[in-house]
């Protein structure tokens, strides 16, 4: 089948996501050699109704937040984006826990929307609320992997001569409630309300304030954040100045299981 283009569509308050899914559509648009289109849907006023067609191959990232789709994402995810029968490649990065039910998510949303999931695949990345999970990831032998689900994609994509069913990729059907984070104590942390903190080496650079992906902080007082806080890290992983942080016990209480309990290697999977 021939496409006209390749679309890279993510994301990523921490910057895995983007990293997985350009590095993932960028190989696929070489190979195929078709132009490379990237949307950014990181930052509010970039969620703009999107649609493609048949001739196009849209490769889509979410990270997973609590083994599902964000849920303050969900919503752009289901009234955005129109497939018009375009190919999609679901892609979901989690920080080495587990990736539970997103990517089946991903993959349902997709196909509800008009969209032919034809491949899928789940990469580990360090996780965003601590260096200790999957540092540095993706690495080298992630990105060995991705480049051949690149190649793995290209190939399907040209050697497909009718639409084919929607990929297979694990989890369970209906989509069960979100993941219930815990603490050390084993019992639910209930952190939903906590929000970032600022020091005193806030330099009010404001670059947390332009980079919330929801908007949530003020921008004439960065230290004020009225709005809700998905717990993301952008400002905390922006911040020049090290002046944004969480301090929240039961925030705290379950990075701090997720450093004891997740200390695996957790492999990519992909599926076509
Ligand atoms: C609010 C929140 C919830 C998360 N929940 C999970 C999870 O359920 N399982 C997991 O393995 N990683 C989880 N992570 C880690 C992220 O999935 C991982 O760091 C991801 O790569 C972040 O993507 P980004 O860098 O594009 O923002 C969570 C991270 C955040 C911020």
């Amino acid at each position: 089948m021939e496409i006209t283009c390749v679309n890279a569509v993510f994301f990523s308050a921490a910057g895995n996501t983007k990293k997985v899914v350009t590095e993932l559509a960028g190989r696929v648009a070489g190979l195929r050699k078709v132009p490379l289109e990237i949307c950014d849907l990181t930052l509010p006023q970039d969620r703009i109704s999107q649609g493609y067609d048949e001739k196009q191959l849209v490769i889509f990232g979410t990270p997973v937040y609590a083994g599902r789709i964000p849920n303050k994402l969900l919503p752009f995810v289901q009234t955005l984006f129109q497939g018009n029968g375009a190919l999609a490649v679901p892609v979901v990065t989690f920080g080495n826990r587990s990736y539970d039910n997103a990517l089946l998510e991903l993959r349902n949303e997709l196909a509800l929307h008009g969209f032919h999931p034809i491949a899928a695949g789940a990469f580990p990345a360090q996780h965003a609320f601590t260096e200790k999970l999957a540092k540095g990831r993706p690495d080298e032998t992630d990105m060995k992997l991705l480049h051949e689900f690149a190649t793995g994609i290209a190939d399907k994509v040209l050697h497909l001569t009718e639409i084919p069913d929607p990929v297979s990729v694990p989890g369970t059907e209906p989509i069960s409630a979100y993941y219930t984070p815990l603490g050390t104590d084993g019992k639910p942390a209930v952190f939903l309300k906590a929000k970032p903190k600022t020091s005193t080496d806030c330099t009010d650079c404001k670059r947390c304030a332009s980079l919330c992906p929801m908007g949530s902080i003020d921008y004439d007082d960065p230290a004020s954040v009225p709005g809700i806080c998905i717990k993301c890290q952008a400002c905390v992983k922006a911040c020049p100045a090290h002046a944004k942080y969480f301090d929240d016990p039961a925030f705290l209480s379950h990075v701090e299981m997720l450093e004891q309990n997740y200390t695996r290697r957790a492999e990519p999977e992909v599926f076509f």
